[in-house]
């Protein structure tokens, strides 16, 4: 089968490299890519935003199945085209997509059908919205309803900052993506991601990871889109997964069959955990980046029928099996993320960082310039490492990113240290 991936980060490269493990993949194209995918896929210059281009490349180069890594183009309604299009998607419609496209809709689903999370109020004005916060206790979450790149979310611990929070949404800094607004109550605990394939009807949980989402070390500074991941997660345990499936997920996968907009593809909860019980935060409707990296090492079984069989709603009693090695990824980002960083820096040592046989640096924003690779973006490569345990994958990945000579760039030096205090 030949297969277009659509997307161009970390998150893409570890699906690539998985994908290119398949004796069921013929030829494998990337659009966008980049300097790491295009060692395990033929990377093309196509416009995802362009639904008639991607379909048109689909029909010329035969391709059996269109993996969407990124969410934009899912809310965009690509899936919705290519299959209107006679072409089989892995990822969902854009109303599907709706569960992380709005932060209300899903607030709203989660109110209509019992499924745990903070206690919200949506506004579509600024005045009543800060007049809500005024009678919050703080600290108040203030969000974006759209899709704002992982910036849309203020965690006010003042009211000034909440009030300057909700100026900023209706005053266009997310563009349409603001124009709506949802106030939550502040959730405390300990963050998890949790995934599940959903083929419309069924859902099969995948492995558990959790993601570090502030820039420096101990959780400090700005939130970004994930500096480092492990897997398995220690604070999942088996019971809190049936519970997550029970209260959260399967109640979620029937609401969306119920309302006739299934959902297909992998679906991720964002959860927070306090005294064994989850709440969800927030949907994403892919994989999550840097937990796909974690994810796609620890995966023992052939990705490429199970993305099929979420295509094809036959997930059915498909099983996959995990090896029971940890894994962990550290993210390495431009000096600067997530604010301002330069590109066009160069990277070295990458061939001695990917010596070790359970290391796999994934590039999230490369490109290549002849011999040279160079940084091209904020997130740019996960150096990522299997291990018997965490804190093996730990030292593995922590060796190996050590290798990697590029001083425009810079890592957490605390991955996984949940995980190693938990023992
Ligand atoms: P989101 O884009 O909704 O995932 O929010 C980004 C991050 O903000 C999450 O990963 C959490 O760390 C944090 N966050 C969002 N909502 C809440 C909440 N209600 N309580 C505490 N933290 C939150
Ligand atoms: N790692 C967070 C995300 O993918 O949204």
């Amino acid at each position: 089968m030949n297969v277009l991936l659509i997307g161009g980060g970390g998150r893409e490269h570890a699906l690539a490299w998985k994908l290119r493990q398949s004796p069921l993949l013929e030829r494998l194209y990337c659009a966008p890519g980049n300097a790491g995918i295009a060692e395990a896929a033929e990377c093309v210059a196509l416009n995802a935003d362009n639904h008639g281009e991607v379909a048109l490349f689909c029909k010329d180069k035969d391709i059996g199945l269109v993996v969407i890594g990124p969410e934009a183009p899912l809310v965009g309604g690509l899936t919705d085209d290519l299959e209107a299009a006679g072409i089989k998607v892995f990822g969902p419609s854009r109303a599907a997509a709706a569960l992380e496209g709005s932060k209300g809709f899903t607030k709203d689903l989660c109110a209509a059908y019992g499924i745990p999370t903070a206690v919200y109020h949506r506004f579509a004005e600024a005045g009543p919205a800060k007049a809500y916060a005024r009678g919050q206790a703080l600290p108040i979450v203030i969000k974006a309803d759209g899709l704002a790149a992982g910036k849309g979310v203020t965690i006010a611990t003042t009211l000034e900052e909440a009030e300057a929070a909700i100026d900023a949404c209706f005053s266009g800094a997310f563009g349409a993506a603001g124009a709506r607004v949802v106030i939550e109550e502040f959730l405390d605990g300990e963050e998890a991601s949790f995934f599940a394939l959903v083929d419309g009807v069924t859902a099969l949980p995948l492995a558990t990871a959790q993601d570090h989402k502030r820039a420096f070390d101990g959780d400090k500074g700005p939130n970004t889109g994930g500096m480092g991941a492990y897997s398995p997660a220690p604070v999942m345990t088996p019971e809190l997964c049936a519970r997550v499936m029970d209260e959260i997920v399967w109640p979620t996968v029937a609401a969306m069959a119920e309302r006739e907009t299934p959902f297909k593809g992998v679906l991720y909860a964002g959860l927070m955990i306090k005294d064994g019980a989850p709440k969800l935060i927030e949907y994403n409707v892919r994989f999550g980046d840097p937990e796909a990296q974690v994810l796609m090492m620890r995966l023992k079984s052939d990705l490429l029928p199970a993305l099929v069989a979420v295509a094809d709603g036959k997930l059915g009693r498909l099983a996959l099996d995990w090896y029971d090695d940890a894994a962990l990824c550290i993210v390495m980002a431009a000096q600067g993320y997530p604010g301002a960083y330069a590109k066009g820096t160069e990277i070295k040592g990458l061939d001695k960082a990917s010596a070790d046989p359970a290391v796999q640096v994934f590039h999230a924003g490369t490109k290549r310039d002849g011999a040279h690779v160079l940084a091209d973006g904020g997130r740019v490569l996960g150096v990522t490492a299997r291990g018997k345990d965490i804190r093996e994958a730990q030292s593995r990945a922590y060796a190996a990113a050590n290798k990697i000579d590029w001083p425009g760039g810079f890592f957490r030096r605390d991955i996984g240290w949940r995980a190693v205090a938990r023992g």
